[in-house]
C-alpha cells in the first residue's frame, strides 16, 4: 500500500481540523469517507473536502466505505465502542483522546489493540508532536539538563470561552479529566516515570456553576513519581488573556520552559494601551502543527508498519491518573496510584 484510504468520523470543532489536513495536507493519504450526526456536517465535507462517501452512521461507514484506516473524532463517549468496531472490520485507527470515558472503557479498548495486532492504532496526544515539545523531550535525553525532576504545567482554556465550557462541563468528566489528561501525559513522557500519589484540589471561584455541578472552575494536583520526581499542574477554564499552556521541565542541571509567556507569535504591539503581546486564541491555533504532525505520523506508521510512539496503555495509565487525580479532588484526600 502506498496510499491509505481514510474516513473520518465526527467533523466538529476538531473534526475539521483533522478532516482539512487528511484532505489537502498529508502526503501518503486520501479522505475518502466521512461520517457525522448532523448533515450540515456532511454537506461541509462534500462542499469544501470533496468527499463524496458519506455517512450519518458510523457503522454503515465501516460497512461500506472504501477505506484502509478510520479518524475517530467523535464526541469522548462513543471513542472506546467505535475504535473497537473499526479494528474489528480491519481497519487502522486513528482515535482522538480520551482512550475512553472510564478506566473500564481504556482496559477494553486495550483488549481490542491487543486482539488485532497486525492493525496500526494511534491516540492522539498531540502535544507529543509539537514543535516545541518535541525540541525539550530531545533536549531531556539529550541530558541538557541533568535528570529531569519536576516538571509544572499550566492549562487554562480562555475565559472568552467560558459559555461552551459551562454548556459540556456536565457531560466532559470533569476539570482533571477533560483538561489535564495532556499534561498528565507530558509528565510522564518527560519524566519517563509513574505517578505513585497525588493530591488534588479545585473551586469555583467566578462560576459557582461548575461547583453547582460537582465539578471544579480552577484546580491544581501535585503528584510524586515512582522515581522520586514530582509534578504540578495547575489547569482551569478562566484565562482572561487567551489559552494559556505553559510547561516547565526542571532537571539538575538547568530547566526548560515552553511558552512561558504564551504568545500568539513574535510581534510586540506598542500603542496607547502600552507595550502589548497577544495571547494565543484556543486549541486550533496554538497546536495547529502538531495536530497535522500527529496525523501524518499515523499515516506514516501505516504504510511503514512503524508502530506509533503514542499507545493505547498511554491512554489509559493517563485516564487512571486523571481519575485518581479527580478523586482526590472530590475526596480532600491523598490518593495512591497502584
Ligand atoms: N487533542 C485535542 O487537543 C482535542 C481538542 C478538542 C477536542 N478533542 C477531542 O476530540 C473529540 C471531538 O471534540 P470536538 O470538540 O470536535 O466535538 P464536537 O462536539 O465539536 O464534534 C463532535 C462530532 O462527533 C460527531 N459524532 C458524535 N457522535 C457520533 C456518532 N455516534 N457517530 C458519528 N459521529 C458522531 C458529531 O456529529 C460531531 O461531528 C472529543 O473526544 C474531544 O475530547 C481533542
Amino acid at each position: 500500500m502506498n496510499q491509505l484510504k481514510i474516513g473520518i468520523a465526527g467533523l466538529g470543532r476538531l473534526g475539521k481540523i483533522h478532516a482539512n489536513n487528511l484532505a489537502f495536507r498529508i502526503p501518503g493519504c486520501t479522505l475518502t469517507a466521512a461520517c457525522s450526526l448532523m448533515q450540515s456536517e456532511l454537506d461541509y465535507a462534500r462542499s469544501e473536502l470533496g468527499v463524496q462517501d458519506l455517512y450519518l452512521d458510523f457503522d454503515e461507514m465501516l460497512v461500506n466505505a472504501d477505506i484502509d484506516a478510520v479518524a475517530i473524532v467523535t464526541t469522548s463517549g462513543e471513542h472506546c465502542r467505535q475504535l473497537t468496531a473499526a479494528l474489528a472490520a480491519g481497519k487502522h485507527v486513528f482515535c482522538e483522546k480520551p482512550l475512553g470515558v472510564t478506566v473500564e472503557e481504556c482496559l477494553s479498548a486495550e483488549k481490542s489493540v491487543e486482539n488485532h495486532a497486525d492493525k496500526t492504532f494511534m491516540l492522539g496526544f498531540m502535544r507529543r508532536f509539537d514543535p516545541s515539545y518535541v525540541y525539550a523531550k530531545q533536549k531531556i535525553d539529550e541530558g541538557a539538563i541533568g535528570t529531569p525532576y519536576l516538571v509544572k504545567a499550566t492549562g487554562v482554556d480562555p475565559l472568552k470561552f467560558i459559555e461552551g465550557s459551562l454548556k459540556f462541563a456536565g457531560s466532559s468528566g470533569g476539570l482533571f479529566i477533560d483538561m489535564a489528561i495532556h499534561d498528565i501525559d507530558l509528565m510522564r513522557w518527560f519524566l519517563g516515570a509513574e505517578p505513585e500519589t497525588v493530591y488534588a484540589l479545585g473551586g469555583s471561584f467566578g462560576f459557582p456553576q461548575f461547583a453547582e455541578m460537582g465539578d471544579a472552575e480552577s484546580g491544581c494536583a501535585l503528584y510524586k513519581f515512582d522515581n522520586g520526581a514530582m509534578g504540578i499542574i495547575h489547569t482551569g477554564r478562566t484565562a482572561a488573556h487567551g489559552y494559556h499552556i505553559e510547561t516547565e521541565i526542571v532537571g539538575t542541571l538547568g530547566s526548560i520552559r515552553i511558552s512561558p509567556v504564551p504568545q500568539k507569535n513574535l510581534a510586540i504591539l506598542y500603542n496607547s494601551q502600552g507595550v502589548v503581546t497577544e495571547c494565543v486564541e484556543a486549541f486550533p491555533e496554538r497546536f495547529a502543527e502538531a495536530y497535522l504532525a500527529e496525523m501524518q505520523e499515523f499515516v506514516d506508521c501505516v504504510l511503514s508498519g512503524r508502530k506509533p510512539n503514542v499507545s493505547v496503555y498511554d491512554g489509559t495509565r493517563s485516564t487512571e491518573i486523571a481519575f485518581a487525580t479527580t478523586e482526590s479532588f472530590k475526596t480532600g484526600q491523598l490518593v495512591r496510584l497502584n
